[in-house]
């Protein structure tokens, strides 16, 4: 490839200039076409004959691995099939560290095992279909205020302890890696003062490094603030291609890398690592063979339009081809939304219903948005069913099938208002049942709704549209309420949850699509409610650390400080011993099971640290002279499109960059080209392949001992001995599985495992997994909640004993 060719290959073709979220530049001559580059994570943004898949939270709700690998197996085949080349998804950063930032919901749930299996399945149903997944938002990016870089003002910076770091938030990445993610998304914040897209520490060092990534690092959409710097420290790819402002047509890279790469700023040998990394990724997901071209536009939803609408001319012609992708993938958002909804509370089995039941219905979101459910561009309101929160982790709806619908075609007597006043002078019947609908909302940042400017700043953890005030009204009226909550994630339930008339709670969390069907099949008990929490709910917002708040304005950089290392959600409200509303993974069923027979049976014999690493793979090892200048030179009469970033100089410019060459830059303090010696967490993708032995197999069987059918998870927490030189949270999450449908008095042996990593801590003198105090005794906590552990086996005797209160008792 020529230099022109690689530095292409690079960058956006700025913003606006094609038809998806992101137009890299091609090496048409080689063979290499544009990427396209889109959104969203659950479905594909601005198009249309796409699925409106359920939000990421919703997904971790279900604790189904089987579902979760269907999803990403289907959203694969979707943004194939509109020919994009590279989904921007899985989020598996914010982690929701805090529980009003933005963006949370786009992700699996508060745990960074929980967040890692459903992105790294996710990672592998895309991938299957060969297209290009991307980690995202590397990383830190908890909240959404005050994350970019602007010419007036840095990013938010996250300062963070290295173990907390390697323990919680890059857990998700590092198992994404392993799962063989393509390419990885620099985040907009800084991290320890340093921008994420240029803080080679996190880039090079971890990410490349430790972590072994082999793929494309891409800059979040105007993350990219410096061109030299960005790409000495790692990054490899800046979308959509235009520097801060992008107004003018300019660029850090494109022609300014060609310019960089001839004067000998940039080395040679940097550029050839990241075209090989872009390339050698899209060969690897075959996308060589018969791949499609895009066929769909995300600027318009009009047949045909400007090709480079970002341009101040553009030549016209067809840009949507209305393509439809969706197969028979409602059926498995359907199951998803239903296998997610987490039952809270169900007093007196008022739950399920029958379907002559009188049923009165409250609440604007159990319908759709009467104004058209893609009405707000991006989902930037909230107005009826909410079936995702806003911004670029959103689809449009081919439909909604919205709980109303679904209701009244199952139900013979229902009555709807659709108000979030609760209507004066309503007198109730003995036998009426009130069926009361709020939500709770948030998004990116770029859209502020109903003063919330993505975090939840206004409307704090309480429901929308005043939704406690109308559960309390009804509470007042009828003696039968039934509180259904669609939600980015936890609310605050004190002011209604113990009134004696509100009987029962479901959490049907963001459905997408099909928020209808998926909960009548709950409400009516055609299948039994098998969510369960993916964060923990409390009864006050103080009962979080305070270091969890959002943080404001404030001049210079604003900093946001990791103070609660490892403790936050479940491990806070441990350490502390404060008993929240609902426990983290708590969700009921209609049905009852029992938990019997666990065994543990030890695989690897453990040290305590892992084996060494095997050496470093040979590189490709190409030629390091910069190339001959006219490979950057403008062709001849070329057609330029204004604005249009493009990789060639001006034969007088490329010339005087060669010229200019001088082998005395001044490289940043520390810059080096003699590798470092390999670090011993690394060696493989995600690291060292040791990590992942199997230390100890777990099964345990489990009974349905109820009156209906239904579908049990069992979650693994993991207890490190007592009294070890590390401060450790009392549990954490390390595997979990679930049923299938088990009738009555059915059962179903489940196995989970335990690894090396999962035993381990990040011990940060050493720079590596260290099994604290090898042959002293885990306690493996096996159950089906956090707060309702039932079964302990130990790891030093190999014996697991049942009907214990759990680690707290
Ligand atoms: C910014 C968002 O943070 C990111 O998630 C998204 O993929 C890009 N914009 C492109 O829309």
């Amino acid at each position: 490839m020529t230099l022109a060719e690689k530095t292409n290959i690079t960058c956006g073709s700025g913003y606006d200039m094609g038809r998806c979220v992101g137009n890299s530049g091609s090496a048409l001559r080689v063979g290499l076409p544009q990427l396209c580059l889109q959104d969203s994570a659950l479905g594909i943004r601005n198009s249309d004959h796409n699925t409106a898949f359920p939000a990421g939270i919703t997904v971790g709700a279900t604790w189904d691995k089987s579902l979760t690998l269907a999803r990403g197996v289907a959203l694969g085949a979707e943004f194939r099939g509109k020919g994009i080349n590279v989904f921007l998804g899985p989020t598996v950063g914010p982690l929701g560290r805090k529980p009003r930032g933005g963006r949370n919901w786009e992700g699996f749930g508060a745990d960074p095992v929980l967040q890692a299996v459903g992105g790294a399945l996710t990672i592998q149903g895309v991938q299957s279909q060969g297209v290009i997944a991307t980690i995202k938002h590397y990383i830190l990016n908890e909240q959404e205020m005050y994350r970019m870089y602007s010419p007036f003002q840095p990013g938010y910076s996250s300062n963070i302890d290295d173990r907390t770091l390697h323990e919680l938030y890059l857990w998700p990445f590092a198992e994404g890696i392993r799962a063989g993610v393509g390419a990885v998304m620099a985040a907009y914040n800084a991290v320890n003062g340093s921008a994420c897209s240029q803080n080679s520490y996190l880039l090079n060092g971890i990410l490349k490094d430790e972590l072994g990534f082999q793929g494309f690092v891409v800059s979040d959409w105007l993350a990219q603030i410096s061109g030299v710097a960005s790409s000495l420290a790692g990054l490899d790819m800046s979308m959509p291609g235009d520097g801060l402002v992008p107004l003018l047509g300019d660029s850090y890279w494109m022609y300014e890398l060609s310019r960089a790469v001839l004067n000998g700023t940039v080395p040679v040998d940097r550029l050839n690592d990241m075209a090989t990394r872009i390339v050698a990724t899209w060969y690897q997901m075959r996308q060589d063979e018969n791949y499609p071209p895009p066929n769909f536009s995300t600027n318009t939803e009009d047949g045909t339009g400007p090709l480079y609408p970002g341009a101040l001319f553009s030549p016209f012609g067809v840009v949507n081809e209305f393509v439809d992708v969706q197969d028979d993938h409602a059926n498995i958002a359907r199951n998803i939304s239903r296998d997610a909804i987490t039952m809270l509370k169900n007093l007196n089995n008022t739950l399920p219903l029958q379907t002559n039941a009188s049923l009165k219905i409250f609440g604007t979101d159990a319908q759709k948005n009467p104004d058209g459910i893609n009405s707000c561009s991006d989902q930037g309101c909230d107005k009826g069913t909410l079936g995702m929160g806003w911004g670029s982790g959103t689809a449009r709806y081919p439909y909604l099938d919205s709980p109303i619908d679904a209701i009244t075609s199952r139900a013979s007597n229902v009555t709807f208002y659709n108000s979030d006043t609760f209507p004066s002078g309503l007198k109730a019947a003995p036998r009426d049942i009130a069926l009361v609908f709020i939500n709770a909302d948030s998004g990116e940042n770029y859209i502020t709704v109903s003063s919330n400017p993505g975090d939840r700043t206004t409307s704090g953890l309480s429901a929308w549209h005043n939704g406690d005030a109308l559960v309390k009204a009804a509470a007042a009226t009828y003696s039968t309420v039934i509180v259904i909550a669609h939600t980015v994630g936890p609310i605050l339930l004190e002011e209604w949850i113990d009134l004696p008339s509100v009987k029962s709670v479901l959490f049907a969390h963001l459905p997408g699509q099909e928020a209808g069907e998926s909960l009548t099949a709950i409400l009516f008990g055609d299948v039994s409610p098998s969510g369960h929490l993916p964060y923990t709910i409390p009864h006050t917002e103080s009962e979080y650390p305070p270091s969890v708040n959002l943080v404001y304005f404030e001049p210079g950089q604003p900093q946001d400080t990791y103070t609660e290392g490892l403790y936050i959600d479940y491990r806070h409200f441990n350490a502390h011993n404060i008993t929240p509303r609902y426990a983290f993974g708590h969700g009921l069923s209609y049905t009852t099971f029992t938990f019997t027979n666990a065994t543990i049976t030890p695989v690897t014999p453990l040290t305590s640290v892992p084996p060494p690493r095997s050496v470093k793979g040979a590189t490709p090892v190409y030629s390091t002279v910069i190339p001959p200048t006219p490979e950057a030179y403008w062709p001849a009469n070329f057609p330029r499109i204004w604005r249009y970033l493009y990789s060639w100089l001006e034969e007088s410019d490329a010339d005087a960059a060669a010229a200019a060459k001088t082998n005395n830059y001044t490289y940043p303090t520390g810059y080096t080209t003699t590798p470092k010696p390999p670090p011993p967490a690394g060696g493989s993708q995600g690291g060292n392949p040791a990590l992942w032995d199997t230390a100890y197999t777990l099964s345990i069987t489990v009974t349905n001992t109820g009156g209906r059918p239904g579908k049990a998870v069992a979650q693994l927490y993991v207890q490190f001995p007592a009294n070890i030189t590390y401060d450790t949270p009392l549990i954490q999450l390390r595997d979990f599985a679930k049923t299938r449908e088990l009738g009555m008095g059915e059962s179903e042996v489940l196995s989970m495992n335990v690894t090396r990593k999962d035993l381990s801590v990040w011990d940060t003198e050493l720079q590596d997994w260290v099994i604290p105090d090898v042959g002293r005794s885990y306690t493996v906590w096996i159950g089906e909640a956090s707060d309702n552990l039932g079964w302990a086996c130990w790891t030093g005797n190999g014996v697991c004993e049942g009907g214990l209160g759990g680690p707290n008792v």
